[in-house]
């Protein structure tokens, strides 16, 4: 099996999904869905709505709750693009320029408050308390991740500690919350939704360290973003992290030159790519994705087996693999 596969397993709910995105970016202020749906319709994985479908199926549920809940999970994940855009001074999302880009910082931020709210509309829809707090809590945890990462910009003494501690928080708490939240609609018992909060943990915390690699190895078309934006912005993620580890100080001034410096060419990108490969640090880093992608497996032990199970494998298995 292989993630196509996952994907058209859910293909009808999907496209339920994608109906339901589509019915609420409506506004009567015009610029809000067309500020949406230029980044909507410009692709996604929906990777967060299919976690979603997949852990409500896994935990026994098919009621209703299930679309709305799934566009709120790509409501939030749409609005925290429309934010990091503006906040990474991105220009191309999805292969496309950024909607910072087109329209401007100003309103990307406020459409990125427009899809938040409307997903908070969205769940008191569904009326679960229970989901509202893990939702609010979501949301809280992000931005101290976003707020903690820039704090961290261009500090080259920043430890792999609080890199993790960043990707859980910046990345991870969203994909575990799509994951839970499948599994409280089917009001199962509190060990099945902990192991698929945990299991979404996990697998999130690969799927942003697999993107800090990318971010230097990917193809760019099929990545759809620019590369080398983490160095242009001073964010050092993992590979980066293990180089400054294992250089040697005169290696390491260099890094904290180029760093520093107001502009990062092409040349000095080669460079670092240089340490980075002298160091082995993209095999290390995909070594670090692979540990926690064993222990997102492991969570799954609870489940009887079944085709929901292998799902969330295969889904576990691509988000190292993933080239976009
Ligand atoms: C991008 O998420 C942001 C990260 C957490 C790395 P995705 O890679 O899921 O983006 P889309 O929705 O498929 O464009
Ligand atoms: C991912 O951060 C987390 C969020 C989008 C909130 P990145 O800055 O690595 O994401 P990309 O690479 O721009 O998608
Ligand atoms: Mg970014
Ligand atoms: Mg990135």
């Amino acid at each position: 099996m292989n993630i196509q596969d996952v994907f058209a397993a859910y293909r009808e709910d999907l496209n339920l999904v994608e109906q339901s995105i589509n019915a609420h970016v409506i506004s009567e202020i015009k610029l809000i869905p067309e500020i949406a749906h230029h980044l909507i319709d410009s692709g996604g994985k929906r990777f967060r709505p299919l976690l979603l479908l997949i852990c409500a199926r896994l935990c026994g549920y098919r009621g209703k709750s299930r679309i709305p809940m799934a566009t709120v999970m790509e409501f939030f994940h749409t609005a925290t693009l429309l934010h990091d855009d503006v906040i990474d001074q991105a220009s191309m999302r999805r292969g496309k320029a950024s909607a910072n880009q087109v329209f401007g910082n100003s309103v990307s931020i406020l459409v990125g408050d427009f899809l938040s709210f409307k997903a908070f509309t969205l769940m008191t829809g569904i009326g679960r308390m229970d989901i509202l707090k893990l939702i609010s809590e979501m949301g809280k945890v992000m931005s101290e991740g976003e707020v903690f990462q820039l704090t961290k910009r261009g500090d080259i003494r920043m430890q792999q500690k609080d890199y993790l501690n960043i990707i859980e928080r910046k990345t991870a708490v969203l994909i575990s919350a799509s994951c839970a939240a499948g599994a409280i609609l089917a009001s199962t018992s509190q060990e099945k939704i902990h192991a698929l909060a945990r299991f979404g943990t996990l697998i999130g915390m690969a799927f942003q360290i697999t993107d800090d690699i990318l971010d230097y190895t990917a193809p760019s078309k099929r990545f759809g973003k620019s590369l080398g934006k983490d160095l242009e912005e001073g964010k050092i993620t993992l590979p980066l992290l293990f180089t400054i580890k294992n250089c040697s100080e005169e290696e390491k001034q260099r890094i904290r030159e180029i760093i520093s410096g107001r502009k990062i060419s092409q040349k000095h990108m080669r460079e670092i790519i240089g340490l980075i490969n002298k160091y082995d640090a993209i095999d290390a880093s995909m070594a670090i994705a692979a540990t926690y992608l064993k222990k997102a497996k492991s969570q799954l032990k609870i489940f009887r087996d079944g085709p929901e199970k292998e799902h969330l494998k295969t889904v576990a298995e691509y988000v190292i693999t993933r080239k976009e």
